[in-house]
């Protein structure tokens, strides 16, 4: 399958996505976003793939939205045509999927990383919402999912200066997992994912799920909902074979049943 704005990559058990609008720094334009909704919903039913990871070039993850594409936008086709919501089915995407982050990741770029489960970033690389400075607001989720890994002093700070991030403060307010030197950041990713592409699928989706869970839901609801999730992977094979293998002082072998 080609796309116009993606590469796609297969190693092993590991599906890598590489953002491909050098032109534009990776902004996120309509077809960007129809490619990934459709690749995405092709790996998510692949049981050939465990993990995902999502990245852009040296210079930029991604650089926003595509303001060209956006500028004679008007508020009634926005609203009428649901502007910008199948972002929500990328975010949705219920196999883990990791964002390696070069450069800049800029008001949409930074939200695209964000609806990701975790960022792995270069030494390089820096996150900003500059919407304000366009005379817009954050759109994609960064007023919601921002405040919530950085918490609302950073969170204001970057959407009411429209100031960039750089990378060893993106670490240190929480946003990025993993911090890395530039040559080794796709290695990085990619050795994330296949290490959670080899553990057993019904426990990864359902770990994905309870933590995602915790920014939803109270914690009496959360909890009650992880003990439900806990307790149902005592149903599967892969539970036995992974306790098994323990006792036994071998490997498990995993079949995602
Ligand atoms: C469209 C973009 C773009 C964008 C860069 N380009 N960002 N095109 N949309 N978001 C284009 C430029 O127009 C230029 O093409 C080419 O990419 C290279 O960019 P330069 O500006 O020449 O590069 P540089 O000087 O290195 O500056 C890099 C930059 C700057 C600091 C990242 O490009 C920048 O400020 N970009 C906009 C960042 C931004 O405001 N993002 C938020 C967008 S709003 P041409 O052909 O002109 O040379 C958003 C809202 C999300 O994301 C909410 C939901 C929609």
């Amino acid at each position: 399958m080609s796309f116009e704005t993606l590469l796609t990559e297969r190693r092993d058990r590991v599906a890598i996505i590489t953002l491909n609008r050098p032109q534009a720094l990776n902004a996120l334009n309509s077809t960007v976003m129809r490619e990934l909704r459709q690749l995405l919903g092709e790996l998510e039913a692949d049981a050939g793939i465990g993990a995902v990871v999502l990245t852009g070039s040296e210079k930029a993850f991604a650089a926003g939205a595509d303001i060209k594409e956006m500028q004679s936008l008007d508020f009634v086709d926005a609203y009428t045509g649901g502007f910008i919501g199948g972002w929500d089915e990328v975010a949705g995407f219920r196999k883990p999927i990791i964002a390696a982050v070069s450069g800049f990741a800029l008001g949409g770029g930074c939200e695209l990383a964000m609806m990701c489960d975790f960022i792995i970033a270069s030494k390089t690389a820096k996150f900003g919402q500059p919407e304000i400075t366009l005379g817009i607001i954050p759109g994609m989720g960064g007023s919601q999912r921002l405040t919530r890994a950085v918490g609302k002093a950073k969170a204001m700070d970057l959407c009411l200066t429209g100031r960039m991030m750089d990378a060893v403060e993106a670490e240190s307010a929480g946003l990025v997992a993993r911090l890395v030197e530039p040559e080794r950041l796709l290695d990085e990713a990619v050795e994330a994912a296949t290490k959670i592409a080899a553990f057993s699928l019904p426990s990864v989706l359902m770990a994905k799920e309870a933590v995602n869970r915790a920014f939803e839901q109270t914690l009496t609801e959360g909890l009650r909902s992880e003990r439900r999730l806990f307790h149902a992977l005592f149903a599967t094979e892969d539970q036995k074979e992974g306790m098994a293998a323990f006792v036994e002082k071998r490997k498990p072998v995993f079949r995602n049943r």
